[in-house]
């Protein structure tokens, strides 16, 4: 793996890992990824029990239409909505549609806007009313497995840290690390070079550096951590129909540790800890 200055590069994915200038990259990504948490922010008083899929993807496009932004994922290989809503046992790239989500059930919405050129993209699981009490356990052991995760960047640290973080912390709790998906480079490129992989050895896999900007977005199943895609060729869900949580935040690596660019402005990174009244 090797790397290249952002600013020399060309604008696609040509496997190397770009460095991006901490200052103007770093400014961009930072509005990008505070205007896709505010759009997670807007949907939290809209999810109850009898709400359409599609109607919260509706909500989605119109607040990034808004705020001056760009849906990433519509026309993105075929792709035509602005979110992902992955219920259940669904673990991740479920098509918002005419589905009505029911009291009990969890969800993870996923949103990537292009903001100036730069791609801010992060999910989260809601709950809907009350849920069970595994449910609930899987959404906090996958947030804390993702903030363990990001509490690893450093320049000097690997790849390998943050994916060995995640794993050994979902398996000592029981629960199981998804292998088909991982976080990935991001900037102006949507799906850029490195691979995150959410599993993995320490000291292993490419060193991070300052300038590096990446999505760590871990998924956990209660059950096995296999996958099976639907026929409509986007919706993973768990072969064994088990439940499956995701979370994800855009990072940067900074000089001496991680920036977070997806951080929910209104304080609702885990909104299914709220009590709603
Ligand atoms: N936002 C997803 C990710 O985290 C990608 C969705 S691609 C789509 O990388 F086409 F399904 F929208
Ligand atoms: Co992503
Ligand atoms: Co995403």
């Amino acid at each position: 793996m090797n790397f290249i200055a952002a600013a020399e590069a060309p604008m696609r994915n040509t496997g190397q890992i770009k460095i991006h200038d901490p200052e103007t990259a770093f400014a961009g990504m930072m509005a990008a990824g505070q205007l896709a948490a505010g759009c997670l922010d807007m949907l939290v008083s809209e999810i109850h029990d009898g709400v359409v899929t599609g109607r919260l993807d509706d909500l989605a496009r119109q607040y990034v239409f808004d705020h001056g932004a760009l849906p990433a994922c519509v026309f993105y290989r075929g792709y035509r909505h602005t979110t992902c809503i992955s219920p259940n046992h669904v673990i991740c790239h479920g098509i918002p549609g005419d589905k009505a989500l029911k009291e009990g059930d969890i969800v993870n919405i996923d949103v990537t806007v292009i903001l100036d050129g730069w791609h801010g993209d992060t999910s989260r699981m809601y709950g809907v009313g009350e849920v069970p009490r595994k449910a609930e356990r899987l959404m906090d052991i996958t947030y804390e497995a993702l903030m363990r995760g990001i509490a690893t960047i450093k320049p000097g640290a690997t790849l390998g840290d943050l994916g060995h973080a995640i794993q050994s912390y979902a398996e000592a709790e029981r629960v199981s690390v998804v292998r088909e998906f991982c976080g990935h480079g991001v900037g102006r490129i949507f799906h850029d070079a490195p691979n995150i992989l959410h599993f993995g050895k320490p000291g292993e896999g490419p060193e991070l550096k300052p300038g590096m900007m990446f999505t760590v977005e871990p998924m956990l199943n209660i059950g096995a951590p296999g996958v099976k895609i639907l026929a409509d060729g986007w919706t993973a869900v768990t072969k064994d129909k088990s439940l499956s949580a995701q979370y994800e935040h855009s990072v940067g690596v900074t000089e001496n540790g991680v920036q977070i660019f997806t951080k929910s402005p209104a304080g609702y990174d885990k909104p299914h800890a709220m009590k709603r009244t």
